[in-house]
C-alpha cells in the first residue's frame, strides 16, 4: 500500500517551497490576524489540494518543469480553502481543526470570522495578480460556491425531505468547486486545448465529491483523535449527508427523531445507532467509488509521467481513507 507521502514524492519539494512560502504570503501586517491564520498553516493540513494543483501542472507541462504562476495558483488554493475551513468552523461551533483548538476557540468569532476574511481577501488579491482573467473567473466563482455551500446546508438542517440531488450540489460547492476550478486552472496556465482544460475540471468535480463523501462517512465511522476534529458531529447539527440519507430510506423511524431535532433523551444515539444498523454506509461507500471511478477515466488524456501516476493514486488513496 503506497502512503500519500510516497504518492505525491514527484511535488515532494514543490511543497516544501508552498509552506515556505504561504508562511510569507500571510505576513505580518496585522499581528492578530496573522497569529491566527499561522495558527491554522503552522499545523499543516493534508494538503491534498495544491498537491493536486502542482501534480496537474507537472502533468501538463511538456518538459515537466512548473511556472511560479502554477505554484502561486497552488498557495491561493490553500489559502481558500484554509480560509473555508475557519469559517465553517464558526458556523459549526467545531473546537477542533487539524488536531488543535479552531481559531475562533482560541481567539473569538470576531477574530475568526475577519481571519477567514482576510485570507479570502488575499487570496484573491494574489488571484489577480496572475494576470489571466481566465483563471480569476475559474477560482473567483469557487468563492461564489463556498458561500452558497455553506447558506445551503444551513437552510437544509434537520430536514429529512432534503434530496439526494440538493445534498451533491451542496457538496459541490462545498468542497468539489475548488478542486475541480483549481485543477481546470492548473491547466490552462500550461497552455493545454480546451478539451483537455474541461477534463481536469471533470476529475476535481469527481475527486471532490468522492472526498466529500468519504469525509462524511468517517464522521459516521472514526474517533474526534483520528480526526483530529469532532466526530459524530454532522448528525448532532442536523446535517444529513450519504449515509443518513440513505438510512432515512430505509428507515422512517430516523424522520421521527430528525424531526424533533434530537430533543429527548437518547435520540441523537438512537439515530446514530440506526445509520449503523441500516446499509447507509456501505451505500456511500459505493457512492464514493463510483465518483472516483469517473474522476480516474478523466486522466486518460494525459500522456504517461509520474505526475499522472500520482493523481491516479491520489483515487486510490482517498477511499483507502474509509475502507
Ligand atoms: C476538510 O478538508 C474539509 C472537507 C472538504 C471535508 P481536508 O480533510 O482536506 O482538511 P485538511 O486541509 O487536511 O485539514
Ligand atoms: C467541507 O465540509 C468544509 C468546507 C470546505 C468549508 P465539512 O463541513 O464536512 O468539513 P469538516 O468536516 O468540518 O472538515
Ligand atoms: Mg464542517
Ligand atoms: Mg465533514
Amino acid at each position: 500500500m503506497t502512503s500519500v507521502a510516497t504518492l505525491l514524492a514527484p511535488v515532494e519539494e514543490d511543497l516544501k517551497t508552498l509552506n515556505h512560502n504561504l508562511r510569507q504570503l500571510i505576513g505580518a501586517r496585522h499581528p492578530i490576524l496573522g497569529a491566527a491564520a499561522e495558527h491554522l498553516f503552522q499545523v499543516g493540513g493534508k494538503q491534498l489540494r495544491p498537491a493536486v494543483v502542482l501534480l496537474i501542472a507537472r502533468a501538463t507541462m511538456t518538459d515537466g518543469e512548473i511556472t511560479a504562476r502554477h505554484r502561486r495558483l497552488a498557495e491561493i488554493t490553500e489559502m481558500i480553502h484554509t480560509a473555508s475551513l475557519v469559517h465553517d468552523d464558526v458556523l459549526d461551533e467545531s473546537e477542533t481543526r487539524r488536531g488543535i483548538p479552531t481559531v475562533h476557540s482560541s481567539f473569538n468569532n470576531r477574530i475568526a470570522v475577519l481571519a477567514g476574511d482576510f485570507l479570502f481577501a488575499q487570496s484573491s488579491w494574489y488571484l489577480a495578480n496572475l494576470d489571466n482573467l481566465e483563471v480569476v473567473k475559474l477560482l473567483s466563482k469557487v468563492i461564489m460556491d463556498l458561500a452558497e455551500g455553506e447558506i445551503q446546508q444551513g437552510l437544509s438542517r434537520f430536514d429529512s425531505e432534503l434530496t439526494f440531488e440538493a445534498y451533491l450540489e451542496k457538496s459541490y460547492c462545498k468542497t468539489a468547486s475548488l478542486l475541480a476550478n483549481s485543477g481546470k486552472a492548473a491547466g490552462i496556465l500550461s497552455g493545454i486545448a480546451r478539451d483537455r482544460a474541461d477534463q481536469l475540471f471533470e476529475y476535481g468535480r469527481h475527486l471532490g465529491l468522492a472526498f466529500q463523501i468519504v469525509d462524511d462517512i468517517l464522521d459516521f465511522t472514526e474517533s474526534s483523535e483520528t480526526l483530529g476534529k469532532p466526530a459524530a458531529s454532522d448528525l448532532r447539527s442536523g446535517h444529513l449527508t450519504a449515509p443518513a440519507l440513505y438510512a432515512l430510506e430505509e428507515q422512517p423511524a430516523l424522520e421521527t427523531l430528525i424531526a424533533r431535532e434530537f430533543a429527548e433523551e437518547n435520540d441523537l444515539e438512537r439515530a446514530l445507532a440506526i445509520v449503523h444498523e441500516t446499509r447507509g454506509i456501505e451505500r456511500s461507500r459505493d457512492l464514493a467509488r463510483h465518483h472516483a471511478e469517473i474522476a480516474r477515466q478523466n486522466l486518460a488524456h494525459l500522456e504517461p509521467s509520474e505526475s499522472k501516476d500520482a493523481l491516479d493514486g491520489l483515487v486510490d488513496y482517498v477511499l483507502r481513507r474509509c475502507n
